[in-house]
């Protein structure tokens, strides 16, 4: 029935499709989209939305699918909406420094693109590659240069987004000023594709930064990772301060097969990102934290080659721990509260689960730390999510205590629904369920995602 307001080429049915489109990287959700269709223009979402009221129908919108929060899981026969198709830049102004790009442009084309007018994209993290501006923007990503240059919301200037009673909203039109009211451009960035399908995005730009250096510094005490953030931060414009710890650097190293960037393991490590022209002020401000005891050992970058290198012991991380189907959590807290956090996570797995791994990294630099507990060997899959899913009040309990929030950058979708009220009062849920409604009457647009379906 589809085939009459969309070409049948733009229809997929077949089970291997609805198996890949239909999910994101998230696991053990059920899959089961009974279509997925890959919409051209603005005005096909549009009557893509009509048909679904009419025919009943539930959306879920699906851009990179890299996801981990199960925000683009079609779980009961919804249809998959896929931006795949919608992946042209459209527009470019230099006097704006403004890029319109439709809602399916992989942020690396995006990033490629800027740097070939001489400008930059800033939004930066390990799944660049895959992941579309439109599922950046409706999750509102962060990544590894939060601490300089902010995130995804930053940029945006504008956007175009169908919402559920089918109305194409244009938010903004790119204007660095505007004082009228509600900004509704910025309800839709960060909801998860509850309020609309986000189908273009205007996108600023920054100035091309300096070349940049990396420097890894061993840490034996986790407070000190703090101490040497401020050691830095007050004589170094820093790009990126990421951590991880001894167990994400053996996971990632035997996956990648790289060598050790220190002669002897220390238990975190810091990576630090910089403009190369700092380098002096960087080696002073190392001098200090070794003076000080808060580091042991360090390396520094000499070319890119070397910078990605070292960049690579990070990002790398993710993917070298997936074999494992580890319990993921993406939690934030001031950054103040960073270490005496941990050391509660660190106390309660220590004491509950006393034969569980826990793998932290993240970007400590913004109070957003990964903590991954990995899945013995000895555990099923569906034991030790069943596990993960006890353990969560737990240490949801944790963070709420420190005023956290339960997602900082992967967002809610279905894996923390259950749990947003740690983050978020029972006043603003009921604000957010009311918006929900105005937005989306029929209730048609990503169902049981960030919200429970039907409220
Ligand atoms: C990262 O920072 O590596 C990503 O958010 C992915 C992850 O948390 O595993
Ligand atoms: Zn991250």
């Amino acid at each position: 029935m589809l085939a009459d307001i969309i070409d049948r080429r733009q229809i997929k049915t077949d089970a291997e499709s609805l198996a890949i489109w239909g999910k994101d990287w998230t696991n053990g959700f059920n899959v089961a989209p009974s279509a997925v269709v890959f919409p051209e223009t603005n005005q096909q979402v549009v009557d893509i939305v009509h048909y679904a009221i009419k025919a009943g129908l539930r959306l879920v919108p699906s851009g990179g699918r890299t996801g981990l929060s199960g925000g683009a899981v079609a779980e009961r026969g919804e249809v998959v909406v896929s931006f795949d198709r919608m992946n042209q830049i459209l527009d470019f102004n230099a006097e704006d420094r403004l890029v319109t790009c439709q809602a399916g442009v992989i942020t690396q084309v995006l990033q490629e693109f800027a740097a070939a007018q001489q400008l930059f994209y800033p939004v930066d993290f390990a799944s660049a590659g895959s992941s579309q501006m439109g599922g950046n923007v409706a999750t509102n990503a962060g990544g590894i240069k939060v601490i300089r240059y902010g995130l995804t919301r930053d940029w945006v200037a504008g956007l175009r987004a169908v919402t559920g009673t089918g109305a194409l909203l244009d938010c903004n039109n790119g204007l660095v000023k505007n004082a009228t009211g509600y900004d509704l451009r910025h309800l839709l960035i960060g909801s998860e594709g509850t309020l609309g399908l986000i189908t273009e995005v205007d996108v600023r730009l920054a100035a091309q930064p300096e070349p940049q250096t990396v420097m890894v510094v061993g840490v034996p005490q986790v407070l000190d990772l703090l101490n040497v953030l401020n050691c830095f931060n007050s004589q170094v414009t820093l790009s990126a301060f990421e951590f991880f710890s001894d167990l994400a650097l053996q996971k990632v190293r035997a996956h990648r097969d790289l060598p050790a960037p220190l002669a002897d393991a220390v238990a975190y490590y810091a990576l630090l990102e910089f403009d190369a022209s700092a380098m002096d002020a960087a080696s002073t401000a190392f001098e200090q934290c070794l003076n000080q005891g808060w580091v042991v050992d360090g390396v520094v970058s000499q070319s890119q080659a070397q910078a990605d290198a070292l960049w690579q012991l990070r990002e790398g991380i993710s993917e070298s721990i997936a074999p494992y189907t580890p319990y993921k959590n993406d939690l934030s807290v001031c950054i103040h509260d960073v270490p005496d956090f941990l050391a509660d996570v660190d106390r309660f797995v220590a004491e509950s689960y006393p034969d569980f791994e826990v793998c932290w990294y993240g970007h400590i630099g913004d109070g957003n730390l990964h903590l991954n507990i990995l899945r013995p060997e000895h555990l099923s899959v569906e034991e030790f999510m069943a596990k993960g899913h006890a353990m969560s009040p737990k240490i949801f309990e944790l963070v709420r205590a420190r005023g956290g929030s339960i997602s900082a950058e992967h967002g809610v979708g279905l894996l923390k629904r259950d749990f947003l009220n740690y983050s978020r009062s029972e006043q603003e849920i009921a604000l957010m369920q009311g918006l929900k409604q105005l937005f989306d009457p029929h209730q048609i647009l990503n169902p049981g995602k960030l919200l429970a379906a039907g409220v």
